[in-house]
């Protein structure tokens, strides 16, 4: 291996209060922005080809140059995680991470950018879960929602690859995604403002797909269900960058938030007929025993709960298509649910399609609720993980 485990480094860490966990209120988490205590950074220039050792550092902002490549032409890519406290035992589980350290591949060499191996990615992640063991929440409350970023921190003026990279991973406590809990959601069908274009970057995961489909609806403060922070935050560098880019769109998903629901689903730019996913989760429609998501061709992300809900739905003997789903098959289905690392996988009461409401099942018995409970209960490690899907940190 080019890069050995660094986790010796963790000697340094101060892990006084470990099981402390701040001053929390784990019932009430959401996902807002905790800040935590330690981040890890690892830095990469051209002339170097490949990322070196990277450390642990204390969470806090950092420095970029006005010129660099993320912040003036979005050359960056984020990877969103989970880790979980241990049923019975210490430590923390992370779900499939070797599969998020190779769609950020993926997505660095479309936007040309290098990444970090396997290796690297995932020991990462692992040192940024152990120094931050005491933000892990008490086993139902949350997770450790872990936040690796790639972006171009080298200046650049004319527009290129950027001349140095830096791999970035710091976590934050966090519960349920939506503001409904584990409610089910109301989505409204959008058909004047898309997410991706055949060609473009929807199918990885840069940051500038997230820009125009963002929810907040206050884009100054971050803020948890208790409390806003002032605006002191790293990922906040990147703010003027985020303003630009909402200001064309952010209308139709503020004007979609102000009218009460929860978020936008996003049609394919093409032929305006075809579902593509929600802002921040892709999208399942369930008629009898039959489940299907769009395909993923290039404009839809290739979610990792995705791909896992998929694999448990066959098993549970659905019969599971990737297929193009048209808003009639929506308007048809029995059942719509998301699925993201963030969201899990979350029912859909309603989809407004037009102006006319469209209700669907929800509540104990429905497929959504059986597939919640059957990857929830591998991800913290209440069934048996047959499939070799967690890692132990
Ligand atoms: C995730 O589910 O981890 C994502 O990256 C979506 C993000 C908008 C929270």
């Amino acid at each position: 291996r080019r890069w050995a485990s660094s986790l010796p480094q963790l000697e340094s860490v101060d892990r006084s209060d470990e099981e402390s966990g701040g001053e929390i209120d784990w019932d009430n988490l959401g996902f807002g922005l905790t800040p935590t205590d330690y981040m890890y950074v690892m830095r990469c220039s051209v002339e170097d080809g490949a990322f070196s050792r990277g450390e642990l550092s204390r969470y806090g902002n950092i420095e970029l140059s006005p010129s660099s490549g993320v912040l003036n032409y979005g050359q960056g890519l984020f990877e969103g995680m989970k880790a979980y406290r241990r049923v019975g035992r210490a430590g923390y589980t992370l779900f499939r991470p070797e599969e998020n350290a190779r769609r950020m591949q993926h997505g660095a060499e479309r936007m040309c950018m290098p990444a970090p191996s396997l290796d690297q990615f995932v020991d990462a992640v692992k040192q940024t879960v152990l120094a931050n063991g005491r933000w892990v929440p008490p086993q139902g409350k949350g997770a450790l929602y872990i936040r690796p970023l790639l972006i171009g921190s080298g200046a650049i003026l004319g527009l290129a690859p950027a001349p140095e990279y830096t791999f970035l991973v710091y976590a934050a406590p966090v519960g349920n995604y939506f503001k409904e809990g584990l409610a089910p959601i109301n989505l409204v069908v959008e058909d004047g403002v898309h997410r991706a274009m055949p060609g473009g970057t929807g199918g990885v995961k840069t940051i500038t797909n997230y820009a125009p489909v963002r929810t907040s609806s206050s884009p100054l403060a971050v803020s948890n269900s208790n409390h806003t922070t002032p605006v002191d935050l790293p990922h906040l560098q990147f703010q003027s960058t985020v303003l630009d880019l909402c200001v064309q769109v952010i209308k139709a998903q503020m004007d979609a938030k102000s009218k009460g629901f929860t978020d936008v689903l996003y049609l394919d730019a093409v032929h305006k007929r075809y579902l593509e996913e929600v802002s921040s989760c892709n999208v399942f429609v369930v008629k009898g025993r039959v489940i299907a998501t769009p395909a993923t061709r290039g404009t839809i992300l290739p979610g990792i709960t995705r791909k896992s809900v998929i694999e448990l739905a066959a098993d549970r003997g659905y019969k599971v298509e990737e297929r193009p789903v048209t808003v009639d098959d929506l308007i048809d289905a029995d059942e719509v649910f998301c699925t993201g690392t963030a969201v899990v996988v979350a029912p859909v009461a309603t989809v407004t399609v037009e102006g006319q409401r469209y209700s669907f099942r929800t509540g104990p018995d429905t497929v959504s609720q059986e597939l919640y409970t059957t990857l929830t209960s591998i991800q913290m490690g209440l069934a048996e993980d047959s499939k070799g899907w967690t890692v132990a940190v």
